[in-house]
């Protein structure tokens, strides 16, 4: 109940910020991948409202543009690998991190870790990265469905990592045009976890 309510005054705080930033596309997009995140957690997790919560911010950092995001990187002290020079597009997640923490006073190290990696999951992720990432997938912030989602639903019968390396294994397949770091390591250890 007391998650409930935190959860429903943090989604309204959003909504304020992303209205604020004429970014509200984006906010439908966070309330459907906190919602979804929330309902593929609800019997994974230990506390599936810091899905819903992780989903909330996961892409607030929309109220800036792909062409500003390596400067306000730089001006916050993030590190950025060489594919994040080449394809700024990544750089949100990062970037968002910092705005859950600076704009909504996110504190726990899960959520973060969720919103930092909910495009290219990483080595190492928990369970609560890949029930975002694997949201984040499915409630895609484009028009239309996504081209990979019949395969990857079918995948998430059998498990949420099946599902994660279904969507990975498609990208790396279709013309991805820069492949992070950490998506590959994610890849690898999901493929030595689930063949
Ligand atoms: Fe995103
Ligand atoms: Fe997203």
């Amino acid at each position: 109940m007391m998650e409930n309510a935190k959860s429903g005054s943090l989604q309204k705080a959003v909504n304020h910020f992303l209205e604020q930033h004429q970014c509200i596309e984006t906010y439908n997009h966070c309330v459907s991948v906190g919602d979804y995140a929330y309902q593929l957690g609800e019997h994974i997790l230990n506390d599936p409202s810091k899905a819903r919560i992780a989903g909330l911010l996961h892409d607030v950092s929309a109220i800036y543009p792909d062409n500003q995001r390596i400067n306000v990187a730089n001006k916050l002290g993030i590190q950025l690998y060489k594919e994040e020079l080449e394809f700024p597009m990544i750089i949100h997640q990062k970037l968002s991190k910092q705005i859950a923490i600076s704009e909504f006073n996110i504190s726990d190290s899960e959520i973060l870790s969720a919103i930092e990696c909910h495009t290219t999951l990483r080595a190492g992720y928990s369970d609560l990265d890949l029930v975002v990432f694997v949201a984040d997938k499915i409630k895609w912030d484009q028009v239309g469905e996504p081209p990979y989602l019949e395969g990857l639903l079918k995948a998430l019968d059998q498990s949420l990592e099946h599902a994660a390396y279904y969507y990975i294994d498609f990208i790396l397949n279709n013309g991805i045009k820069v492949i992070h770091p950490w998506l590959w390591d994610a890849y690898l250890e999901i493929g030595d976890k689930i063949f």
